[in-house]
């Protein structure tokens, strides 16, 4: 009930009331889509933190299509934490080269170094993951949601624009008070068990990217069309 007061609290005054029958029932649909139509990518085929958190580094300020050069290579040239920890940073830097923004192959390199002379493995917990350089909170929830399977929501540019089309379309996104909504509202909408949530997370991703594209949206073929407060205010005004 608490979750369900929280949801009502952040709901737009002129949109159709949220609870959590509605909540479910999106994550629902998403799951049964994505399990159809998401793509197939090499860090959806594993369920190895280290090769997870290599990808959502290269992803965070970069291409699919552009990741999809380098991840392979990367992860062939350092199959594991420790063997990337080991190597001179002059070799990381090569494997990531072209790739840009390079501060995030050093963080990644100096946290393989922490986590390993720690003797522990990369932290399951999103709290603890933001402990480390270079994670921040949507990198820690991408980690902890599809390594460890943790109920741990995430938000990044695509998840944000697609929160606020379905549920709020008055909060802005680039508005740092409004994000902490939208990460309030991701965090509502997780389904219940934590093997969920990784279909859940990679799903609301997919449909930001494929569906509901900061350029266009096609409302036709998306699965939560019925229950998006943009979609069905545009259907209205056209009656
Ligand atoms: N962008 C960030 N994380 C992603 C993922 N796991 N799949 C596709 N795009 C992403």
């Amino acid at each position: 009930m608490a979750s369900l007061r929280r949801i009502r609290s952040i709901r737009p005054t002129k949109s159709r009331a949220l609870d959590e029958a509605q909540t479910r029932r999106i994550s629902r649909r998403l799951r049964a889509w994505f399990r159809k139509q998401g793509r197939d990518l090499p860090w959806r085929r594993t369920r190895d933190p280290y090769h997870i958190l290599v990808s959502e580094l290269m992803l965070q300020q970069t291409q699919v299509s552009r990741v999809l050069e380098y991840y392979d290579r990367f992860t062939e040239r350092f199959p594991t934490l420790h063997d990337l920890a080991e190597a001179p940073t002059k070799d990381v830097l090569s494997a990531w080269s072209g790739l840009g923004y390079y501060a995030r192959a050093r963080n990644l390199h100096s946290l393989a170094g922490m986590v390993t002379r720690d003797g522990g493995g990369i932290p399951s917990d999103a709290g603890e993951l933001q402990l480390l350089p270079g994670i921040g909170r949507y990198t820690a929830g991408a980690v902890a949601s599809f390594a460890f399977e943790k109920r741990a929501a995430l938000v990044d540019t695509n998840v944000a624009r697609v929160l606020s089309r379905v549920f709020a379309p008055h909060l802005k996104p680039k508005r740092a008070r409004d994000l902490t909504k939208l990460w309030t509202i991701a965090e509502n909408m997780l389904p219940r068990r934590g093997r969920e949530t990784w279909v859940h997370n990679q799903a609301i991703m997919e449909l930001g990217a494929l569906i509901c594209t900061a350029r266009v949206r096609h409302c036709d073929v998306c699965p939560i069309q019925d229950d998006c407060t943009t979609r069905q205010r545009e259907l209205r005004k056209r009656k």
